[in-house]
């Protein structure tokens, strides 16, 4: 079908392109990580003024206003959605937008589990469903940045400055790469393992006033796990959102993720995380732009994510049907994970077949322009055994 290529001189120095958990921070070491909160109690005055200074840098570098509160909660960032879902949801109309695995995720939670009569606006892999047929009356639960789609909503332009529900916003794999606009967000949560190159295992959790406001006056129609309650006896439990947490906390994932918040204060902060994630997204653009063979799933240029880039294949390798695409995605993840070029860039097992390249602040844009060529060589060899 084509010829081979030659292997590509030059490799990425750091061919971590995961879509989660990402690649750490250029420089990141676990020796450079502050240790000495471990073995001590998370209670311990030295463990919770790291606790809170993990909350403050992230206040900081994302620019979160005083009268948004931050938590650092348990189960990444599921546990973080979750928390809200089943903390807010259920006094009013809810609407919920999914376009991708996840956001399909929280329709699932919504309406099978809490069973709410919900209206879901959905759209295909590759769009956004009309985001204004959103009632601002209603809730509206929805993923800033579909990792599993590279789709991601283009602004907040969408959402009414005088609605009356609450908008909650899963933005894993927009946080740190995106200017959120804080003023349209009640709620927005966001896992350490995505655009930091932080650890699994906890979630971050920003709720605005109206959405303190909403807890502290609505009891759920439901069970709340003691792993759910942030509030007691009708009150928000404050310390919460100063480092107390629900339960105990991975304190070598906080050191971490205070390594990452510190790496991202030392690049000139959001800005420059930003620049870094646009940077990464154009090189990898361009290289799309050249080759014939794929080409990005997000249709429209204005909601292509800059973390997750999504691609479909393209020319005679989109004539093979589903499987035969995801065997190629999967043979070229496997030879370029051989040849220590580049790691996990197969898409998403429920997205269309093709490849997912992240983006994000941590990857370095001369990997990504060394990667367009290995791509190129991969996919040259694995066509060759689809024939
Ligand atoms: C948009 C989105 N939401 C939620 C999750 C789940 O994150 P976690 O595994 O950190 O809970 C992911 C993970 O990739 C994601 O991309």
């Amino acid at each position: 079908m084509t010829d081979l290529l030659p292997k590509p001189a030059v490799k990425p120095a750091r061919p971590f392109f995961s879509s989660g958990p990402c690649a750490k921070p250029p420089g990141w070491s676990p020796s450079k990580l502050a240790l000495g909160s471990l073995g001590r109690s998370h209670r311990s005055k030295l463990a919770r003024a790291r606790l809170a200074h993990a909350i403050a840098l992230t206040r900081h570098v994302l620019r979160v206003p005083v009268d948004h509160r931050i938590a650092i909660v348990p189960a990444s960032d599921t546990g973080a959605v979750e928390m809200a879902l089943w903390g807010l949801l259920g006094p009013k109309p809810v609407t919920l937008l999914a376009w991708e695995s996840f956001g399909e995720g929280w329709v699932t939670d919504a309406v099978k589990q809490l069973k709410l009569e919900a209206t879901v606006l959905r759209a295909d892999y590759g769009q956004l469903p009309d985001l204004d047929a959103v009632d601002p009356a209603s809730d509206v639960v929805f993923t800033w940045n579909g990792t599993t789609s590279g789709v991601r909503v283009p602004n907040g332009d969408w959402i009414a400055d005088d609605r009356a529900g609450l908008t909650i916003c899963d933005a894993t794999s927009a946080a740190f790469a995106t200017d959120l606009p804080w003023d349209k967000i009640d709620v927005a949560t966001y896992s350490w393992q995505k655009v930091l190159g932080g650890e699994g295992g906890h979630g971050m959790l920003i709720l605005g006033p109206r959405a303190v406001e909403r807890l502290e006056g609505h009891v759920p129609a439901w069970p709340m796990p003691k792993i759910f309650r942030l509030t007691k006896s009708g009150a928000l439990i404050e310390g919460v959102f100063k480092g107390e947490t629900i339960n105990t906390p991975s304190m070598l994932a906080v050191e971490d993720y205070i390594w990452a918040l510190e790496w991202a204060e030392l690049q000139g902060g959001l800005a420059a995380l930003i620049a870094r994630a646009d940077a990464n997204a154009a090189a990898l653009s361009d290289w799309v732009g050249r080759t014939g063979w794929i080409a990005h799933l997000a249709a429209d240029p204005a909601t292509r994510s800059n973390t997750s880039l999504c691609l479909k294949f393209a020319g005679d390798a989109a004539k093979l049907d589903e499987a035969g695409q995801r065997a190629l995605a999967k043979r070229i993840e496997e030879l370029l994970e051989l040849e220590g070029a580049a790691y996990d860039v197969a898409g998403y097992r429920d997205a269309p077949p093709g490849l997912r390249v992240w983006c994000g602040a941590t990857v370095d844009t001369d990997d990504i322009e060394a990667l367009g060529p290995w791509l190129d060589w991969a996919f040259h060899e694995a066509i060759q055994g689809q024939d």
